[in-house]
């Protein structure tokens, strides 16, 4: 599915950190939009009849011979393309106005007023604050363009041209800061570029069940590798609506799952959801795979290539399979760098589930959760009826506790670490915490530290605790979890799971630091 069957944005990524909150807000107003980079071709964006262009912001100067390139025959287009910030500069560039550059970049508020309330800023108070760079800005206007906002030290925060349908502000409208943000770039949606809020979930659903029975045939047979979390959950359940008995779902327990989880996931899919879940116990194998091997890229890589074994060992057992279904998300993609759109992204770590994957596989991909951010896959499971508290279940990573045992992973290791975080995620529960939470768990760390238990001294190993708010796993803060129940989580553990003596918190966000500690 894309831009061609929604009718949405074309986002195109100068290298804005805020590019990706822009294609969110879009899709908060049930319009579909889609990351470009920002060299994409025209015939490439014209293939994709979408309804409008943004242009994000970004760090360049739109003369620096480093600036992002673009295609300039996007400006050809019949359709609104609004700027923001470096899209603002680009295009006050490209019609023939003047930008006034500035080696810094600073952020900060302004309350800016407007000057004319033409469409965009239908609605919106005569004076309103805003989040804006104070950097480069707009010297000339291009020629018959009108300034429609101005900040508080006289600095162009917004312009257009009409009869072109191009518009263009200095400040970012995405960002929370700015007070009017959503009305702003509502007004843009539906006023200018007159979208239809089609992008919901029964909509995603009824077209992704055409999508998957054109791809899977009349006779195909897919597996999907479940794991208990929401987004395979939601595949599983997904492909049930379209192929019915052709859809199998497997839950592969590679041994890293948490306490109980490979049963529970069973019980849970079966009675909740009536799907057809079979268990297959792989931990003999991934252990002896992963037998002294320390790196976690190499761990990753391990356990994406295993999983796809094992997958294969099933489906010929089965018989007749010719497809595996993945839930990988959007953020997964471009979090991998392995989303061909997004040049720009490095990869931080290869998520098995999509940069870890083995080149000679037998069974073909099929990745319907691809465009969606984790948000808009618990709408979508909400809708094919997934329990409130399966959709609300923290995020848990492929590779499992493979990646949170740092070093050599052992059997008396993972039990230790499994008996921690049960006792950390039930009393998160109990005290009606977990759903503030977006991900919390625990590590089991390769280093001992000596205690005393009584009139002995100990010589065990220490875990820490992790838990994060975040929206969407890209940033992250780590959570302030009150004191007495930190207090009451540390002392359950070191009484009464034997191996560890010692309970630590971190309090690292993301950035610097990476929600996962491997
Ligand atoms: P990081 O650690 O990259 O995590 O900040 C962001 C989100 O991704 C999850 N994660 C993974 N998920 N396979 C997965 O399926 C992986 O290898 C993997 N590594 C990290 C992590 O739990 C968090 O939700």
């Amino acid at each position: 599915m894309d831009l061609r069957h929604n009718q949405g944005v074309v986002i195109l990524d100068f290298g804005s950190q805020y590019t990706r909150l822009i294609a969110r807000r879009i899709r908060e107003q049930k319009i579909f939009s889609e990351i470009l980079p920002s060299n994409t071709k025209v015939d490439v964006i014209r293939k994709l009849n979408p309804k409008a262009i943004i242009l994000s912001g970004g760090p360049s100067s739109v003369y620096s011979i480093s600036a992002p390139k673009h295609d300039v025959s996007i400006f050809n287009l019949d359709i609104p393309i609004l700027g923001i910030c470096y899209g603002l500069h680009l295009l006050v560039q490209h019609y023939g106005g003047k930008i006034e550059t500035s080696n810094i970049r600073e952020y900060g508020f302004d309350e800016i007023k407007i000057k004319n309330k033409t469409d965009l800023f239908d609605t919106i108070p005569s004076k309103t604050k805003v989040w804006m760079s104070h950097a480069d800005k707009v010297s000339k206007l291009p020629k018959n363009w009108e300034m429609t906002a101005e900040s508080s030290n006289g600095i162009v925060a917004s312009l257009e041209s009409k009869s072109k349908k191009r518009y263009a502000t200095q400040f970012h409208p995405e960002v929370d800061h700015t007070e009017k943000g959503k009305e702003i770039l509502s007004n843009f949606l539906f006023k200018i570029a007159k979208c239809n809020p089609t992008w919901t979930p029964d909509n995603f659903i009824v077209k992704k069940i055409d999508e998957i029975l054109e791809i899977v045939g009349k006779s195909g047979k897919v597996l999907t590798g479940v794991s208990g979390g929401v987004d395979s959950s939601v595949v599983s359940a997904l492909l049930n609506k379209a192929i019915g008995d052709r859809a199998i779902s497997v839950i592969i327990d590679h041994g890293f799952m948490r306490k109980d989880e490979a049963q529970n996931c069973v019980k849970s899919l079966k009675e909740h959801l009536g799907l057809n879940v079979q268990l297959f116990d792989e931990s003999e194998v991934f252990l002896e795979r992963l037998k002294s091997i320390k790196n976690p890229e190499k761990k990753r890589k391990i356990i994406g290539e295993q999983f796809i074994r094992s997958f294969e060992k099933i489906a010929r057992k089965i018989g007749h399979v010719d497809f595996l279904a993945q839930g990988t998300l959007y953020t997964d993609v471009i979090e991998s760098g392995g989303h061909s759109n997004i040049k720009s992204a490095k990869v931080i770590k290869s998520h098995h589930n999509v940069g870890g994957l083995p080149k000679n596989m037998e069974l073909k991909l099929i990745e319907p959760l691809k465009e969606l951010f984790k948000d808009e896959v618990r709408n979508v499971g909400r809708e094919l009826g997934l329990s409130e508290k399966l959709l609300n279940r923290h995020p848990f990573p492929g590779p499992g506790l493979a990646v949170r045992i740092l070093g050599s992973i052992t059997q008396q290791r993972i039990d230790i670490l499994q008996e921690a975080d049960d006792i950390y995620i039930s009393v998160l529960q109990e005290e009606g915490i977990y759903n503030e939470i977006w991900q919390a768990f625990s590590v089991l760390i390769p280093v001992k530290t000596v205690g005393v238990m009584g009139d002995n001294r100990t010589y065990e190993n220490l875990v820490a605790l992790r838990a994060v708010t975040s929206l969407d796993g890209m940033t992250a803060d780590w959570y302030r979890m009150p004191d007495n129940i930190l207090s009451k989580i540390s002392n359950m553990i070191v009484n009464s799971v034997s191996g560890i003596n010692r309970v630590v918190y971190d309090v690292t966000s993301k950035p610097p630091g990476t929600i996962e500690w491997e």
